[in-house]
């Protein structure tokens, strides 16, 4: 089932959630594109896994508001998700032990389970927001010499690559390393919630942005695209090391961390992602 997105029967009102809303929907439209065809088995093990770290994204976001502002039925939507990541898990499972494994159902599945979720359960905590009068604040509020200027370099360092969707990820990446840099200036409550939440966000954002880029990369035949791969994946073990240890109640944000996640970050995306770029430009040239 393909599905457009409708700000009048989809939207929270939320504009972060709404968006990461959007792009799960729009996952799910792209499991959908392969359902009828043959030999679709990696590509859908592909989808699956996006579609896998991008929940995750999306929930640990999700989860880290209500628990901020308290709502009340916080446990019960946990567990919700929980099943749901459990069921992304069993079909992934599926399709890897199968060849043409029917995609059509888990794809039907995926798409009833999402817009339920979002009209049913996820529009129960927005209403309590409203009723509260709560408007939720992703931003960190720190004193300006202490706010960084990660975001600012999105335009200095010409980190933009002109290539559609990987920019508009690049900017959440950034968005995110910004909100690491910002957290670690902050006091209070939102603190203590909000360092292990944003560490597994970059986790997972990045499992899903690596995902998409190495598809598109692989569309266009990038030769370094192995290396290229090498070097995602060592930042994902990495992030993956700090992601436990913040699981494991470890609750500051060290310089060194915070310095390590900017500098690889910007630095792949000067270096090695632009590679992929140069390529593309002479690969037009060429034709
Ligand atoms: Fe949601
Ligand atoms: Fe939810
Ligand atoms: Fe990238
Ligand atoms: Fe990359």
């Amino acid at each position: 089932m393909f599905i457009e997105w409708k700000d009048e029967n989809f939207s929270l009102g939320i504009p972060t959630i709404d968006t990461q809303h959007r792009e799960l929907i729009t996952i799910t439209n792209q499991l959908h594109s392969i359902v009828d065809k043959e030999n679709q088995q990696k590509e859908a093990i592909r989808i699956l896994k996006r579609l896998y770290a991008y929940t995750s994204y999306h929930f640990t976001s999700e989860e880290a508001l209500q628990k901020e502002y308290g709502y009340p039925a916080l446990n019960g939507h946990i567990a919700i998700h929980r099943s749901f990541k459990g069921k992304i898990k069993e079909e992934l499972e599926g399709v890897r032990d199968k060849l043409n494994y029917p995609l059509a159902p888990i794809q039907d599945f995926l798409v009833e389970w999402i817009l339920k979720h979002i009209k049913g359960e996820d529009v129960k905590y927005a209403d309590y927001f409203k009723e509260k009068g709560i408007k939720p604040e992703t931003h960190f509020s720190i004193s300006e010499d202490k706010r960084s200027n990660i975001l600012d370099q999105w335009e200095h360092q010409q980190l933009e690559l002109e290539i559609k969707g990987i920019d508009d990820q690049h900017k959440e990446l950034i968005y995110i390393l910004q909100q690491t840099n910002d957290l670690q200036h902050t006091s209070g409550s939102r603190k203590t919630i909000y360092i292990p939440v944003i560490i597994k966000k970059l986790f997972y954002y990045s499992q899903f942005h690596f995902s998409y880029e190495e598809e598109h990369m692989a569309k266009n035949g990038f030769p370094e695209l192995k290396d290229h791969m090498i070097l995602h994946k060592g930042f994902i073990d990495k992030v993956r090391h700090f992601a436990t240890e913040y699981g494991q109640g470890f609750t500051e944000l060290t310089d060194e961390i915070i310095v390590f996640l900017k500098d690889w970050t910007i630095g792949h995306i000067l270096r090695e992602d632009r590679k992929y770029k140069d390529y593309l430009i002479d690969k037009s040239l060429n034709r």
